[in-house]
């Protein structure tokens, strides 16, 4: 059995700087409300119709990981896309990075799993490489929110929170069984499903036809919906439990994370996070004061600032773990 190594690192944020004031304009919100809760100051929107899409934003940043891996992109064996937010229904958005990339006929999987995408997807990739099946995989979060969300006061509770973003990681085969990803840890728990969800337009509870039918000027069952203090309470729970089974997985503690990068769901979760396991500020990365929620996006936009930033380095336990809608959770525990 092989394991599997991030080799490089890539990200790619819209221009576009949406502060706390400028969603004022928008809805009844202050700056002081959304610091105060969530710690967000500005978010990137895309710029309608400039070209940036889910799988446009991963291309780019996939580009830059490939460049920084130092391979060619006909050295990736298979593609993974995690989102929430496709350009299309279907296909997803997997085979249009292999088209835009113009990568040979490798397989394409996309990942549904919300925020917890890219550990879902690390996953999924470290298992492919650890049997021999696959040498590199390219993974990709990525996220485009703003064209989905009610901008109105109506919406506020949801909307001040997202952002639009992506990254990606190349994981290769590694020989040292002591490198690399020494495990992941993936949870869900359906019967909150609702809870943090966007129900429509789906083949269940509200078709299509359903909205063009009633063109209802109220309903909300295309917006994404969140029972937001159920979310936090649950989300403080399920981190502390999954970055404790990561550890004591590998017989290690607290005392041993040298950077945890948890996903940017809200700024008061993290520090939660961090004061349970008495870490340090260089112990714990946070970016969601810049660029908000960027759910898939999250997690590989934040190990690629933290890495570009020299605050990983070679021999550290780093700590990913992630919770969001479904629910999901999980982590993943990387010597680097
Ligand atoms: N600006 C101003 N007021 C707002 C607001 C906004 N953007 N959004 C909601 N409010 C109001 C509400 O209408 C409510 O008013 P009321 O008391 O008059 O009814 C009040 O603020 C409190 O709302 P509530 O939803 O209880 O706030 P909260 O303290 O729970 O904070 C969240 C809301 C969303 C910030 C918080 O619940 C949260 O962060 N949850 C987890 C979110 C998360 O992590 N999601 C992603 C999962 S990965």
């Amino acid at each position: 059995m092989y394991n599997s190594k991030i080799i490089g690192l890539g990200k790619y944020l819209p221009e576009q700087v949406v502060t706390n004031n400028d969603l004022t304009a928008l809805m009844d919100t202050s700056d002081e409300w959304i610091q105060e809760r969530t710690g967000i100051q500005e978010r990137r929107w895309v710029k309608p119709r400039d070209g940036d899409t889910t799988s446009m934003m991963g291309v780019k940043a996939a580009r830059q990981a490939i460049d920084r891996a130092g391979i060619d992109k006909d050295d990736i064996d298979f593609i993974i896309f995690a989102t929430l937010s496709p350009d299309y229904y279907f296909p997803g958005p997997g085979v249009q990075v292999q088209k835009e990339l113009d990568i040979k006929t490798v397989g394409a999987l996309d990942i549904r799993n919300q925020c917890s995408g890219f550990i879902y997807a690390i996953s999924v990739a470290d298992n492919f490489i650890k049997t021999g099946m696959y040498k590199n995989i390219l993974v990709i979060g990525s996220e485009l929110h703003s064209h989905g969300l009610d901008k109105t006061t109506r919406g506020r509770g949801v909307t001040v929170i997202f952002g639009d973003g992506a990254g990606a990681a190349i994981l290769s085969r590694e020989e040292d069984n002591n490198k690399g990803l020494l495990s992941t840890h993936l949870h869900s728990q359906g019967e909150h499903a609702e809870e943090l969800s966007l129900i429509a337009p789906g083949m269940g509870k509200r078709w299509v036809n359903d909205i063009l039918t009633d063109n209802d000027p109220d309903d909300v069952s295309y917006y994404p919906h969140m029972n937001g203090q159920f979310v936090f309470k649950n989300a403080v729970v399920r981190f502390s439990e999954v970055i404790m089974e990561g550890l004591q997985t590998n017989g290690l503690g607290p005392q041993d994370i040298d950077m945890l990068i948890p996903h940017q769901a809200n700024l008061r979760i993290s520090q939660f996070v961090q004061k349970k396991f008495k870490l340090g500020n260089d112990q714990i990365y946070n970016n969601i004061m810049r660029y908000g929620n960027t759910t898939a996006a999250s997690v590989p936009i934040a190990l690629c600032e933290a890495w570009e930033e020299g605050k990983i380095k070679e021999g550290d336990t780093v700590v990913l773990a992630a919770f969001g809608s479904g629910f999901t959770w999980g982590s993943a525990i990387i010597k680097w």
